[in-house]
């Protein structure tokens, strides 16, 4: 898997490189860029608005990756796949649009603890009224009694992600969801972890909305994928309004929106970046981190120092080192060719408590080497810092 990814061989020769950092983005595998760079080449052209050959070839391109897309994400039709320039314009575009469409005064917002500040923040610009969903700072989960508790005849939303970029796994998703769905609830996910490591398979999920990007799997930065369900993109207005959103502008106060997907995507869609999603999508076929994720737990729970953040599932994992700071471990991994985050993750709601942690997240090219060259490492920090 190694000699799929040209940056590891580049940095390589440099010196040590280990690379823990794939929730942050991940490394781009050759496949990926061959095809951007192909792209580029030779079929580089404007989507829905040309006639010549070439433009016709790139709406062909581009409804032929939806269709992939589609596929990968369980969506039940292809009119629920909106192109974007990320999950972070997704969830914006998503919280504006359901609280305009869905949402009366004094309605409330259920959003987790867990969310990014992504899926935080662009509820607080709608107005709505929100409601933290607490989880435990030992275990993080959420119980599904706190949420049931939570839930008022003025609830409308759950902001939920399957996956904290923080902690990974979110405990009890399933359930919350189904309670969230007994209670009518429009639900919302984050999906921008979950999609490079957990199988989605939205139609089923009782998921209404979810968001990612292309970077964090495989593909490039500045392209991601908002999805809705028919049935309730139809009643939304957009957000972006611009060229290819409509079909008509007959006057100013009499204009007719395009159809679905297409009046979500206003302006030119990034095509390069499209086609760099429908190569990660092949790329990532067959790929399971599950194995190594639990090889990560097991080797740093071997140091006694070392404590993982919120009992850990999949391959995120995060963990504070005794009496170091998480900026000193990551700097002194840092000086070993190890590259990890650390800090507050744009996640404040969840660690204002716990304070600042250091976060390794596994891709598909680490391996058990570098995982145990990892825990070397760390096991040395404490006496490199000065502490016995
Ligand atoms: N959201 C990304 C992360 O967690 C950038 O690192």
């Amino acid at each position: 898997m190694k000699e799929s990814f040209p940056e590891l061989d580049f940095q390589r020769k440099k010196g040590n490189f280990y690379y823990f950092d794939s929730a942050a983005t991940t490394l781009k595998p050759a496949s990926v860029i061959k095809a951007v760079s192909d792209y580029y080449s030779q079929d580089n052209a404007n989507t829905r608005r040309g006639f010549y050959p070439l433009a016709l070839n790139a709406d062909k391109i581009c409804e032929g990756i939806r269709e992939k897309v589609r596929k990968f994400i369980g969506a039940k039709y292809i009119t629920e796949c909106i192109f974007t320039h990320g999950a972070t314009e997704g969830l914006n575009i998503l919280a504006q649009s359901i609280a305009k469409s869905f949402l009366k005064a004094d309605d409330e917002v259920i959003i987790s603890q867990l969310e990014h500040h992504s899926s935080l923040l662009p509820w607080r610009e709608t107005g709505a009224k929100i409601k933290i969903l607490p989880c435990s700072l030992e275990t993080g989960e959420i119980r599904p009694e706190d949420f049931k508790k939570l839930i008022s005849s003025k609830s409308k939303v759950l902001v939920l992600t399957p996956d904290s970029n923080v902690i990974g796994r979110t405990k009890n998703f399933e359930k919350l969801v189904k309670i969230a769905k007994e209670h009518e609830l429009i639900i919302v996910a984050d999906c921008a972890q979950a999609v490079a490591h957990q199988r989605l398979d939205l139609d089923k999920s009782g998921i209404d909305f979810a968001a990612f990007s292309g970077h964090k799997m495989y593909a490039e930065m500045g392209i991601g994928v908002l999805y809705g369900r028919q049935e309730l993109l139809e009643k939304m207005q957009p957000q972006l309004y611009g060229g290819e959103m409509v079909e008509d502008v007959l006057n100013i106060n009499n204009i007719q929106l395009a159809e679905l997907p297409y009046r979500f995507e206003a302006g030119t869609i990034n095509l390069g970046g499209i086609v760099s999603l429908g190569a990660a999508i092949d790329f990532m076929k067959g790929i399971d981190l599950e194995p190594l994720s639990k090889t990560l737990k097991v080797i740093l729970a071997n140091n006694p120092y070392l404590k993982l953040i919120g009992e850990p599932e999949g391959p995120i994992v995060s963990f504070q080192l005794e009496d170091i700071h998480p900026h000193d471990v990551a700097q002194i991994l840092a000086s070993d060719g190890i590259c990890v985050r650390a800090g507050y993750h744009c996640a404040q709601p969840l660690l204002e408590e716990i304070g600042p942690v250091t976060r390794v997240s596994l891709g598909v090219h680490n391996t058990e080497e570098d995982i145990e060259y990892l825990a070397k490492k760390l096991a040395t920090i404490r006496q490199r810092m000065g502490y016995a």
